[in-house]
């Protein structure tokens, strides 16, 4: 028997997205509009266009979510909704959206953290099985995330500056690659060489927390230097000893806790994920460990409303439900979920 069907809205950022989901498991629909095309031209994400793009267009999203997956509002359980940590002017409008919709059609309204919805758009491919490692690594977020069970979140690692998306878009700006630069980079990493000599930051013996901004330093450094002198700069190198850096501590770190705390399961989560390095390296250590890996696929890695629907089912058979008070809120502490 099914227990829920929610229709779920995500506008943290720079994604318009809806979907309906059943169950917390299966996609009856995923539609999201990218907003990417118009930020490229700033080199980032402009949070006050985000927040236009999202009004013009999150009636539409919501309207097809509930036409392809062949629903009704009236079949709909409930509205979930991403509350935060975001830019605020764009949740602002996923929340007013739920609200909306929520009191029109006497519907229970359901708040869910972003990041947890990251981790649970693996939940969409294969049931999450617990305890397990979460490592976060997106454009806004770096995290290690230990889950006993369903909605319980223990962060125990965190950037202390920039999150690595950040770090990977601005190294991307300094050697002339176009936003977002994640992905350039990871294409020039592949054919470079690591002989430049990044620093690896591996904070104090036993901190799970990560660093960038001193390692991005590096980089702009290294490229001032080369440039004051007349030497030749081969982005290629660039991108490849920044990335070897980059994946080398992700993974380090990643491995150490999923020892310590004795889990057999590493999620891994957000738009860093699609990187290949890191795929990669993660995939040969969990080999050698005999720790499952799970990395959803490209479309469920990046921002969506499909993730934030598939927490949201655990949130609704638990009767965590918000009134209409409810407000975006730009940070979020995922530990005070359960
Ligand atoms: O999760 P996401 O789509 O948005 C946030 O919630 O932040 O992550 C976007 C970030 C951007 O910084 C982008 O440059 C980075 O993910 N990214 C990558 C790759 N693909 C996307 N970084 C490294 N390698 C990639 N292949
Ligand atoms: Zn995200």
């Amino acid at each position: 028997m099914c227990e829920s069907i929610i229709l779920s809205i995500e506008t943290s950022c720079d994604e318009t997205a809806a979907s309906v989901i059943k169950d917390g498991k299966e996609i009856l629909s995923n539609e999201v509009v990218t907003q990417m095309m118009t930020h490229k031209k700033f080199g980032g994400v402009v949070p006050e266009v985000a927040s236009r793009q999202h009004v013009e267009v999150i009636t539409r999203v919501v309207d097809e979510a509930l036409k392809n997956a062949e629903m009704t509002m009236e079949e709909i359980d409930a509205i979930a909704v991403t509350e935060g940590p975001g830019l605020i002017g764009a949740l602002l409008v996923g929340v007013a959206s739920a609200k909306a919709l929520a009191f029109s059609y006497q519907k229970p309204l359901i708040p869910v953290h972003h990041i947890a919805g990251h981790i649970y758009a693996n939940n969409l491919i294969q049931p999450l099985q617990f305890p397990l490692m979460a490592l976060i690594v997106s454009g806004g977020h770096t995290e290690l995330i230990y889950m006993e069970d369903h909605l319980n979140f223990e962060i125990i690692g965190e950037t202390r500056d920039d999150a690595v998306g950040e770090a990977y878009d601005k190294v991307a700006r300094t050697i002339g690659l176009p936003y977002p630069g994640g992905p350039e980079v990871d294409r020039l990493a592949e054919i470079g060489q690591d002989n430049l000599n990044f620093p690896r930051v591996w904070l104090e013996k036993d901190s799970y927390d990560f660093s960038f901004s001193g390692l991005k330093s590096a980089v702009i450094n290294t490229l001032h230097n080369k440039r004051q002198k007349n030497e030749e700069i081969i982005p290629e190198d660039v991108a490849t000893s920044f990335q070897n850096s980059v994946v080398e501590v992700l993974v380090g770190k990643t491995m150490s806790a999923i020892k310590e705390y004795k889990v057999d399961q590493l999620v891994v989560a957000g738009g860093v994920a699609a990187n290949k390095g890191l795929r990669k390296v993660l995939a040969q250590e969990c080999e050698r460990e005999q720790i499952e890996l799970k990395i959803p696929p490209l479309n469920l890695c990046t921002d969506n409303a499909a993730m934030i629907g598939s927490v949201a089912h655990y949130l609704y058979i638990n009767g965590k439900t918000a009134d209409m008070k409810l407000n975006g809120k730009s940070s979020l502490d995922i530990e005070m979920m359960d």
